[in-house]
């Protein structure tokens, strides 16, 4: 049998045990891993981004009455809420995420219609690759699928961000649930977190993404990235103050940052410098990446990370050992942090035929240098959320 199969056998028995009957419809979402933009999103900016072909998987059969009950196969717990008092779970943190998407689409006036769920995910938890992202895309689809209505992958997106800001608490962009609602396979998506629109973005072929996860903990809900997240709006206040066409970042000219650079806090002028100076890089990646330009790679990724090591300061010791044990192995043309920093994973961008001794390389070398035996996903863009029929055993 193969993977995607065996999977789809497993939930079903998981699921026939628990509630004593087969599934009936089936949803799926991806991860996603950022290429290029780091916490522009929330500064109105660009970012280079891309699903990956680890997702997360929801069984459901629709019920008769409003009650919706959700069985996690990963972590042997479940969660049970009626669509007509949807309240945040105190003990269970993983099932806001699900209580969060059906709160949003009940405000937003979609029949909601109770169900019967197992869920089951391949998206590294906890390690910066969008796993509570694919959770609430997939279950916003098996909502849809179930009450019968469609619903648009940006609306999507957006609903999810809402849902993570002021149902789970978590002040994030827009990046992780566009990039899993509407990401696509064979290409990453140049993302405009203002207008919330996308095109594609090939990458050349025979080279591969490779996503080196540190492990190193990383906590996003009330961390440094409220704080990071704060000051670009300070500094964003600044300039709207003297100039009237300044809202965000986005619209903060070099030529104006410098004029008045020296004015602001310090720490405040270098986020905005780097926020400033990442943005910039996010297109210029995109076409290096689709014309295959190893070095354009190479110094892009190598200026993202010096950025956000000396201007941003998202980075930690064990990512510095990270990004030096894989640009020191076999076929690496270039890498960088990943998702908000602080730990967590990181990417490599992998000449296609030399990723084994890549994946050999960085595995012993890390382990020696930081003491802790890393993961290495090499990874293909894949589709964006949807429904879909499980393969056969
Ligand atoms: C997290 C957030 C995103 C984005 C990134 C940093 O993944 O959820 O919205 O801000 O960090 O780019």
């Amino acid at each position: 049998m193969n993977e995607p199969a065996r999977r789809a056998a497993e939930m079903s028995a998981a699921f026939s045990a628990r509630y004593g009957n087969a599934p009936q419809l089936w949803t799926r979402a991806p991860g996603r891993v950022d290429l290029m933009g780091s916490h522009t999103d929330y500064n109105h900016g660009f970012i280079l981004s891309m699903t990956i072909d680890r997702d997360t998987w929801v069984a459901a059969r629709p019920r008769q009455d409003r009650t919706v009950s959700a069985l996690s196969l990963d972590l042997g717990a479940e969660t049970n809420f009626s669509l007509d008092a949807i309240a945040p779970d105190p003990e269970q943190h993983w099932a806001n995420y699900v209580r969060g998407m059906a709160s949003v689409l009940c405000d937003a006036g979609y029949p909601l219609r109770g169900f019967d769920a197992l869920i089951h995910t391949t998206v590294p938890v906890s390690a910066g690759l969008s796993s509570s992202a694919a959770l609430e895309m997939a279950v916003g689809r098996m909502f849809e699928a179930v009450g019968g209505f469609t619903i648009d992958a940006v609306e999507l997106a957006v609903l999810g961000q809402r849902a993570e800001n002021h149902f789970v608490g978590v002040a994030c962009g827009i990046l992780d649930q566009y990039t899993s609602a509407v990401g696509k396979a064979g290409c990453a998506l140049l993302l405009d977190a203002r207008t919330i629109t996308s095109s594609d973005a090939p990458i050349a072929d025979g080279i591969t993404v490779v996503i080196c996860d540190t492990r190193t903990k990383r906590e996003l809900a009330g961390s440094e990235y409220g704080v990071r997240r704060a000051q670009c709006e300070q500094g964003a206040a600044y300039f709207a103050r003297r100039y009237p066409d300044v809202t965000h970042l986005r619209d903060v000219s070099f030529e104006r940052f410098e004029a008045h650079a020296a004015e602001l806090p310090d720490a405040v002028a270098r986020r905005c410098r780097y926020i400033l100076e990442e943005n910039a890089r996010v297109p210029a990646l995109a076409a290096a990446l689709t014309a295959g330009d190893h070095i354009a790679i190479h110094q892009l990724t190598a200026a993202s990370f010096a950025g956000a090591r000396d201007l941003y300061e998202i980075t930690i010791p064990e990512m510095e050992i990270m990004l030096k044990t894989m640009l020191a192995a076999p076929g690496c043309i270039a890498a960088r942090q990943a998702g908000a920093g602080f730990g967590g994973c990181m990417a490599a961008f992998v000449i296609k035929e030399r990723i084994e001794p890549f994946v050999d390389f960085v595995a012993n070398t890390y382990t020696s240098g930081a003491g802790i035996e890393p993961r290495i996903y090499p990874v293909q863009p894949s589709p964006g959320a949807s429904r879909f029929t499980p393969p056969a055993a």
